[in-house]
């Protein structure tokens, strides 16, 4: 698995002022339709200390969330503050190293982890005004510790306790999930020990025409769940929302969970993957930090037989290693990769 290199924009960026964007980068449906729902004007919020607490609830709070939006902001989680804060700033402190630094940490033919891009196939293909650095956190035997960055002083350590708290936050988030699906807890949780979480740092330089560019192609995620910190104050997320782009405005230390397509697919579509993307501020950079959770790699990827005893399945039954092998291979292309993974299409 492996993604094309390709240069830094925020390096190119440096170099030119940003006015100019050459023609890989220019996205003429980047200024689809934008639209905050009438009555809506933010995604659901999740209390994860009521979730914990008076269980009923918010559980079942949840459970409407997950079939209506597949997207909200978990607050009062457990992370403690300093580490929250403590991944802000080396995250922001990284980007900000010189790219002889940086270039340390480069990815390298054959793999994906590291400081570069993910997703680039062909040399034909529009690029994302973006860069990022790609971590496996989990399980920790995975980790490729040539890839971490030595600097800031606390990088590691403070990765490493975040990686902790995010996957026990996720555990018991899926646990709540499978009950509500009418499922023993275990049933999901029993694939997430030993589960694979990556870390994907993302930085979006500044664009004079950022109305032109995209900083991440529409895309659902591959996983069962995705935790996002906001690293900076500027917002760019996007949900696809009943045909148009619906913004995202994070509160300040809450995370952004969605749905992945493994959770879309274990649950036979009763919760749905939902696209989204991520555009570009005309002045200020911006920062986030996704967390991906999925099943132990030798899990299989497919409807979950409890959920299945009485309907269809709707999509395929694939080992764990060729999904993620079929996911990292092509560009990401709204919701094209798990379209692929149906068994029929309706639409
Ligand atoms: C991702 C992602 C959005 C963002 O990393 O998969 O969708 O807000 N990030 O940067
Ligand atoms: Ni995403």
């Amino acid at each position: 698995m492996e993604s094309l290199p390709v240069p830094s924009v925020q390096a190119m960026v440096a170099a030119t002022g940003g006015a100019d964007v050459p023609s890989r980068y220019l996205r003429p449906e980047a200024a689809a339709d934008v639209v905050a729902i009438a009555g809506e004007d933010q995604i659901p919020i999740i209390d994860y200390q009521r979730l914990l607490l008076d269980h009923s609830e918010e559980s079942a709070r949840l459970h409407r969330i997950c079939q209506d939006w597949g997207f909200f902001q978990l607050i009062n989680h457990s992370v403690p503050d300093d580490v929250v804060e403590g991944m802000k700033a080396n995250i922001q402190q990284f980007f900000q190293f010189p790219a002889e630094v940086k270039k340390k940490f480069t990815q390298e033919r054959g793999q994906l982890e590291g400081y570069g891009q993910l997703f680039v196939v062909s040399e034909d293909q529009k690029l994302d005004w973006a860069d990022m650095m790609y971590l496996y956190t989990q399980p920790p035997e995975d980790r490729n510790l040539r890839f971490w960055p030595d600097q800031p002083a606390n990088f590691k350590s403070t990765l490493d306790k975040y990686s902790a708290a995010v996957k026990d936050i996720t555990d018991t988030l899926l646990a709540t999930m499978a009950q509500n699906l009418g499922l023993e807890p275990e049933v999901i949780a029993d694939t997430c020990v030993g589960g694979i979480q990556s870390v994907r740092m993302n930085y979006y330089p500044p664009c004079a025409q950022a109305d032109k560019v995209v900083g991440f192609s529409p895309h659902s995620d591959s996983d069962l769940l995705t935790l996002v910190l906001q690293v900076n104050h500027v917002q760019g997320l996007q949900i696809k929302r009943n045909g148009s782009w619906f913004p995202v405005k994070p509160l300040q230390g809450a995370f952004v969970v969605n749905v992945g397509d493994i959770l879309e697919i274990f649950t036979n579509g009763r919760y749905r993957s939902i696209e989204h993307r991520a555009v570009v501020n005309p002045k200020e950079e911006r920062l986030s930090v996704a967390a991906f959770h999925s099943p132990h790699i030798h899990a299989m990827i497919g409807p979950l037989k409890e959920i299945v005893v009485h309907e269809d399945e709707a999509y395929k039954t694939v080992d764990h290693e060729d999904f993620m092998k079929l996911f990292f291979s092509a560009k990401l292309e709204g919701k094209s990769f798990l379209d692929r993974m149906k068994l029929r299409n309706e639409e």
